[in-house]
């Protein structure tokens, strides 16, 4: 059940050929799947040899091949986590009843829809990464980049099977859009707004993998709770590869911050620009910047949508089987943080409404945890500066707060007060212009761009000095 079938055209642990409807359908969706990345992945380096991992195996060990592959060979496939026995749905109104093995007629749009917001967002990120290959501050960020590039292809194969395999004509024409949507197209952008912007610069990209992938663990989470059974099996199996990308955001950021604050201390000064560094208030507001963009994905705190894909057992929190109540929600009571009257409140609202404000609260304590990492790096170099994440009202277009203005300690502003300040708490121009500026290329084997530190430890046991891609 586990056994990749690497002998097929397309990899696969769910017997495709044994369905050969739907193997000619995804077959016929394959060279476009190839076309989309010969235009829009990562631009150069497709002739590069880039030590990549490809999956073999789903189970817990030694899920994992590495060698050193061109992206265009890379073996895109469809990976589901094995079936549990008996499993039962969850939590909701259907809360004991067997899962789905297939879609019921009744949910079909909303899963659809789940799946298709989920699956926009993985082409979308390798199309706002695509330029930073030929920035790339070592050999061995260029292979992390390309391996978080080459799994989220992977994540948009998953979300692909799921659509032509159990929602007919329609899910074949929602795959198709797939490749149709572009980040930041004029004409057909990317459904969710955070995907629409472009990844400009590296530490935009660390940032990006550190807050905005996490929102994803987030939403594949609550997703593996499904009822749908397949959803939930493809999303376990998603999450095991998007460890890796959060890994590379946490460590990228924590490298940084090591960087400035080695030659804060070398330079006795909270000034590293003159140094070919980035300031640690720089760092700061960009946090301040990726954190309050990432908590929009989350939606609104309060959401009937949300209600009722709990209620039907579409889509749960984050490790379900956790929570020490009846799972069903309609009689609990919670509170979510609001405005009124110029004030913060708690107003009252069954939680079930308020799934997404749960989602939201389990996120922000996950990424408190990097920061409490960062802000250890600053003390072992006995600087005495905390970074911090801004409140959750701050710089937000989604939601509670959208209509509002609050500054990141929390503090409720009218419109002059924060024009006034903002430029304090959100990157400058000029400041993602230095940022800009030290993005130069560092592809010698070993070598370290001077605004970032070594990583601790290199992929797969191999050293930091690996010949990591072959240019
Ligand atoms: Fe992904
Ligand atoms: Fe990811």
């Amino acid at each position: 059940m586990t056994a990749i079938d690497y002998t097929a055209r397309i990899p696969n642990n769910v017997n495709l050929s044994e369905d050969r409807r739907l193997q000619r359908a995804l077959e016929n969706w394959q060279p476009r799947f190839a076309e989309w990345w010969a235009e829009m992945g990562p631009v150069g380096f497709q002739e590069a040899e880039v030590y990549l991992r490809t999956a073999v195996d789903v189970g817990r060990d030694g899920w994992a091949h590495f060698g050193h592959v061109r992206m265009p060979d890379y073996r895109w496939g469809i990976f589901l986590s094995e079936p549990e026995q008996d499993r039962t749905i969850g939590f909701g109104d259907l809360k004991g009843q067997p899962v789905w093995a297939e879609v019921p007629g009744e949910f079909r749009t909303d899963l659809r829809r789940l799946i298709v917001v989920q699956g926009d967002t993985e082409p979308a990120s390798v199309e706002q990464q695509r330029q930073l290959g030929k920035t790339a501050p070592s050999l061995y960020d260029l292979r992390n980049l390309f391996q978080v590039n080459v799994e989220e292809g992977r994540h948009l194969w998953a979300m692909v099977y799921l659509l032509h395999g159990y929602f007919g004509r329609d899910g074949r024409d929602e795959a198709d859009a797939m490749l149709e949507r572009h980040s930041g197209d004029a004409d057909h952008p990317r459904i969710l707004g955070a995907f629409n912007e472009e990844t400009p610069d590296w530490l935009s990209f660390f940032m990006f993998t550190y807050f905005t992938d996490r929102d994803g663990k987030y939403q594949l989470g609550a997703l593996r709770e499904s009822a749908f059974d397949p959803l939930s099996r493809t999303c376990d199996f998603m999450l095991k590869e998007e460890a890796h990308h959060m890994f590379v955001g946490a460590t990228g950021v924590g490298r940084v911050i090591q960087r400035t604050a080695e030659l804060m201390n070398e330079h006795d000064t909270d000034d590293v620009v003159p140094h070919g560094a980035i300031n640690l208030d720089t760092l700061q507001r960009y946090i301040n910047f990726h954190y309050s963009v990432s908590l929009d994905l989350f939606g609104s705190e309060r959401s009937t949508n949300a209600a009722n894909y709990y209620a039907a057992g579409l889509k749960g929190r984050f490790g379900e089987a956790k929570y020490e109540d009846d799972h069903v929600l309609d009689n609990t009571e919670d509170t979510f943080l609001t405005i009124d009257n110029g004030q913060l409140v708690e107003q009252p609202m069954t939680a079930r409404a308020l799934v997404n404000q749960e989602l939201r609260s389990e996120y922000t304590e996950d990424c408190r945890k990097g920061v409490r990492r960062w802000n250890r790096t600053l003390a072992e170099h006995g600087i005495n500066v905390e970074l911090s994440l801004p409140h959750v009202g701050f710089n937000r277009e989604v939601g509670a707060f959208a209509d509002h203005h609050m500054s990141p300690e929390g503090e409720i502003l009218d419109a002059n007060g924060w024009a006034a300040q903002k430029s304090k708490w959100l990157p400058s121009d000029d400041e993602r212009g230095h940022v800009g500026s030290l993005m130069v290329g560092e592809f010698r084997q070993g070598k370290m761009a001077g605004w970032i530190a070594p990583p601790a430890t290199g992929i797969n046991t191999k050293p930091i000095d690996y010949d990591y891609v072959r240019l």
